[in-house]
């Protein structure tokens, strides 16, 4: 996942802004490794005549060198049923269509690049923090409290994580590592140096201790309950302001309400009595590339795993890299692989991650906990119940300290926006109270802190409570009555002094967005229209381990903390149904007909939130185990509207010992407004909700099925009317099959708009204030006329464009200077919506030669997917240099559902003319 924009940035704002063209990198960006490819080829014994030519990647080997294709072998996979091929580099990458061509070969594809995962939110903890959050509210919202009480505790389940690998140093991971030890193997992949960008160093070991981010997966599934650290030791009642939600309004109590009813340190897995191979996929620093993935998820099913669980992945919109094809197939060969959804919910639809694009696989999204845990200060000087203030942690403030408001207008709207009256005092022995407004928070700490201060108390200016991003400044966000209240009586002429309790002032405040799907989840569904994510999982505001040298316990919110509780789940699922694969493949389908459908707000009466960032709903995994009610199918996918299925068939079984009455009722999720209307870019997250609702019928709503007895349900699924197309309105609900015991439910996802529809190159000037594509000069300019190049140093042209929406296939060809090729999109065109298609066959288009074909490529975003670019070399992509003379360059990017020979299904852009002075 993306490194994390700080947390605070949630919520605020999400206008586009415009990026400056000289922010653009000259150098080629493109999301897979140059020139490396994974080659799959058929197993030997599918083809009996062939047996004794030698193994499958020796005839490869050979009949590539028939061919004279110059490569070099990095890897070689071989796992019958699942995937056997190799990872090469080749010098040439345009023998990918010749070695399509060869016999045997499968498939041929790209080596696809992913960054190191990061969580949305972390903080670093020590044992005596206070303020910790327990398991516990995660365990009881999913019924995995219920499973412990049972004592089914994941036993004899192997769980093989593919991350940064485990600091088994931990006592809370066991202390130690192989048989006997609570991680009992694994292997480094890829050694402390691997960054992505080079070769991996491979070691028996899978200890971490410089990254940290596998070692998460305590509190999700292998701790014990494990009491011993005493966490609130004095006061027993602790100050907290819970809000009521009612409709519309947050009304706020205040009093002292009751603390947790123990005060111990009590944290305990899912799963915990499971066993943890690591595999070490990630180096220190850097990314890890397909070629490496492929071959811990082969290593884990070798050594026998049962679940293989990966909390990493970058976006594409594809289910097609090899990481996601592997996957997928290990799930469908009966192990469960569950990978996170992805933390780029700001970002908008259509913006799914690879690997957890595996179709069989279980995509993850993240809920938020229920509680945030928080700290507050106390007040002398004036009468107040202590304040709340936004850290998990206590301000390092061990002094009690006079309190200073920079103004004493407690309505300003740019408090210390400016440099503070020459007349302020020594601010060092402060605590400093600012209103916020106006300028960066950063901004008025620094002219705070040019009198000294060195810790402040920034408060709202609304309704506003978060973290914010103070720098390396010591500040936190308190709530505006609060600072009201402060100021006012600072202003009054009292004096107050603020203490900041070491411990014992942690504060279980109730989140806001408790129990709702973590904003920070990646939105689905896949450009091929799968559904992802699948499930929710907690994810937000979860503890857990850390390495040793970095800190021991962290606080984190992200999909990759949802992943391993959804692994632990499985690990309880498999425990007691039985480890066989037939059992592992039917797991998604438990899951997800027994989740919970959650809201889009707490306001009564808001649509569920859109199946696309919510999957089925949140796990409830006693359900999943011990209902008695199963679904065939849980996942309806009705696909857009030139590929609709609408009447959707699944059978309900009574599994349980009584006879039972059923009803079928329809409840529907908010229709995602993907596409911003008027516009062909996705419409940032939070996604727009409309209420226009498909609607369905049943062959019969109501049936009584004795036990052991079937019956199957025909829902007929019409898509919501009146919708606008042109926003790419994805629709989505639940069908629930209820008994008077029990409610499980399929969930349906379509879309009221054709893909092939759908714009996918980007020919605004929205991003860069002008128009895309383009092919920029060697000082970074838009080249508007004919520009000669010599290709020596830095003296060649850029090409430059963005992907609105994912594309099958992009390429990038040479044509001469006079071509008549007529392209789809003019780059002069401010904005052409549903440019007209033209052009006939594919292969009427005269062209000089390939200089880039990428397959499945995703779209791009406002972050760090910014814009794809690719540096022109005066060489086709076959090596062959291109003679001097003059030309363009025609890109062209397939629609979804295009039909890839059909030149008509492309959008198409020429260049300016570019010389090549070679
Ligand atoms: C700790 O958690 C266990 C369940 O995991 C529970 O039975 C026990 O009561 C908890 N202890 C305290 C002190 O809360
Ligand atoms: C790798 O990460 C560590 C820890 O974050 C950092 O200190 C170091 O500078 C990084 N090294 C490189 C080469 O980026
Ligand atoms: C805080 O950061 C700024 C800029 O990053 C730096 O100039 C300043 O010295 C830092 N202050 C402290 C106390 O570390
Ligand atoms: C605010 O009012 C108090 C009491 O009158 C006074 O002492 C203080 O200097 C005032 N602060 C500012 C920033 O004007
Ligand atoms: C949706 O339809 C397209 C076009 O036929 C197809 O390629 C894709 O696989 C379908 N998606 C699913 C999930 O069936
Ligand atoms: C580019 O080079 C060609 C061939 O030498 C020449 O005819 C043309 O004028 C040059 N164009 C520019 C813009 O320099
Ligand atoms: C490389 O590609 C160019 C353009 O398609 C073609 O003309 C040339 O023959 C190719 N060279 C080789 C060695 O295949």
């Amino acid at each position: 996942m993306k490194a994390a924009l700080s947390f605070a940035l949630f919520g605020a704002t999400s206008a586009l802004a415009a990026k400056s063209l000289s922010s653009v990198q000259r150098v080629t960006n493109l999301p897979i490794v140059s020139n490396k490819f994974i080659v799959e080829v058929a197993e030997t014994s599918d083809i009996p005549s062939k047996r004794d030519l030698g193994t499958p990647h020796e005839q490869l080997y050979r009949s590539l060198k028939e061919r004279k294709i110059a490569f070099d072998v990095h890897k070689e996979y071989d796992a019958p049923g699942i995937f056997v091929g190799a990872a090469m580099t080749l010098t040439d990458s345009q023998d990918v269509a010749s070695i399509l061509k060869t016999n045997g070969v499968v498939a041929i594809r790209p080596v696809r690049s992913y960054p190191r995962p990061a969580p949305v939110f972390s903080k670093t903890c020590s044992p005596g923090d206070a303020g910790l959050p327990d398991s516990e509210s995660t365990h009881i919202t999913t019924g995995v409290d219920k499973l412990h009480a049972k004592g089914i505790t994941g036993k004899g389940i192997k769980i093989g994580i593919l991350d940064t690998g485990i600091d088994y140093t931990h006592p809370a991971l066991g202390g130690g590592f192989g048989a006997g030890f609570k991680v009992q193997g694994g292997y480094d992949l890829v050694g402390d140096d691997y960054t992505g960008a080079n070769a991996p160093v491979p070691d028996s070991d899978p200890l971490d201790q410089c990254a940290g981010h596998g070692s998460y997966y305590i509190l999700c599934y292998l701790a014990p309950p494990f009491n011993s650290r005493v966490l609130d030791q004095e006061p027993m009642l602790l100050y907290v302001r819970p809000m009521i939600i009612s409709s519309g309004a947050i009304t706020r109590l205040k009093g002292i309400i009751g603390a947790n009813p123990g005060n111990e340190f009590n944290i305990s897995g899912v799963a915990y009595d499971s066993t943890i191979y690591a595999y070490r996929i990630f180096g220190c620093n850097g990314s890890v590339n397909d070629d490496v993935i492929v071959d811990g998820l082969l290593m884990g099913v070798k050594a026998g795993m049962d679940i293989l669980t990966m909390s990493l992945g970058g976006s594409d919109g594809w289910s097609e890299s090899t990481g996601s094809v592997v996957s997928s197939r290990i799930a469908a060969s009966g192990k469960i692989v569950t990978i996170a959804a992805g933390n780029e919910g700001a970002s908008g639809s259509w913006f799914t991650s690879s690997p957890g694009n595996a179709i069989d696989a279980i995509s993850v999204a993240s809920s938020d906990n229920t509680i945030i845990p928080l700290q507050s200060f106390t007040v002398d000087g004036v009468t107040h119940d202590p304040i709340v203030y936004y850290d998990t942690f206590p301000l390092p403030v061990t002094e009690t300290l006079p309190l200073y408001a920079t103004s004493n207008d407690t309505t300003v709207v740019d408090d210390a926006c400016n440099p503070l009256p020459a007349s302020t005092p020594d601010l060092s022995g402060f605590v400093v109270l600012v209103r916020r407004g106006t300028c960066a928070f950063v901004d008025k700490l620094a002219n705070i802190a040019a009198f000294g201060a060195k810790t402040a108390l920034i408060y709202d200016n609304g309704n506003g409570f978060a973290g914010i991003e103070v720098g390396n400044f010591s500040a936190v966000l308190i709530q505006a009555e609060d600072g009201v209240f402060l100021g006012q009586q600072l202003a009054a002429g009292k004096s107050i002094k603020v203490t900041f309790p070491q411990s014992g002032a942690g504060v279980q405040f109730p989140s806001t967005t408790g129990g709702l799907v973590s904003t920070f989840t990646t939105y689905g569904p896949t450009n091929d229209f799968y559904f992802k994510p699948a499930i929710t999982a907690p994810g937000g505001d979860i503890l857990s381990t850390y390495p040793i040298p970095l800190g021991t316990w962290r606080l984190d919110s992200g999909t990759s903390m949802a992943t391993p509780f959804l692994a632990g789940s499985a690990a309880l699922f498999l425990s007691v149904k039985g480890k066989s694969p037939s059992v592992a493949r039917s797991a998604r389908t438990f899951f997800q007909a027994t989740a919970k459908p959650i809201s889009s707000s707490l306001t009564d009466g808001d649509p569920f939130q859109t199946v696309t960032q919510q999957g089925a709903g949140l796990v409830q995994v006693y359900d999943a185990i011990f209902g008695t009610t199963t679904l065939s199918r849980t996942e309806l996918i009705l696909n857009d509207t030139a590929h609709f299925a609408g009447p959707q068939k699944f059978t309900v079984k009574n599994t349980g010992k009584t006879v039972k009455t059923y009803t079928l009722s329809h409840v529907p999720a908010g229709t995602a407004v993907t596409i911003g209307a008027g516009s062909i870019l996705p419409a940032l997250g939070p996604v727009p909700l409309s209420t226009s609702y498909a609607s369905v019928k049943f062959n019969s709503g109501k049936f009584t099925l004795l036990p052991g007895q079937a019956h199957d349900v025909v829902a007929t699924i019409t898509p919501p009317k009146g919708v606008d197309a042109t926003t790419f309105p994805v629709y989505s609900g639940f069908i629930h099959v209820t008994s008077p015991v029990e409610s499980v439910h399929a969930t349906y996802l379509g879309l009221a708009a054709s893909l092939k529809d759908k714009q996918v190159v980007d020919n605004t000037d929205i991003i860069f204030g002008v128009n895309i594509p383009a092919l920029l000069d060697s000082a970074g300019n838009v080249q508007d006329g004919p520009v000669n190049y010599t290709f020596v140093g830095a003296d060649a042209p850029t090409m430059l464009w963005r992907q609105a929406f994912g594309t099958p296939l992009l390429r990038l060809d040479l044509v001469s200077a006079n071509t008549s090729f007529a392209p789809t999109l003019n780059s002069r065109a401010a904005i052409s919506f549903a440019t007209s298609h033209k052009g006939g066959s594919f292969a009427k288009v005269s062209t000089l030669g390939p200089l880039l074909e990428q397959p499945y490529l995703g779209r791009n975003d406002e972050g760090d997917l910014l814009q794809n670019t690719f540096v022109l070399s005066n060489t086709f992509a076959n090596g062959t240099t291109i003679s001097n003379g003059s030309y363009k360059v025609l890109l062209r990017a397939l629609r979804v559902t295009g039909d890839p020979t059909n030149e008509a299904d492309y959008e198409s852009w020429l260049s300016p003319i570019f010389g090549v002075a070679a």
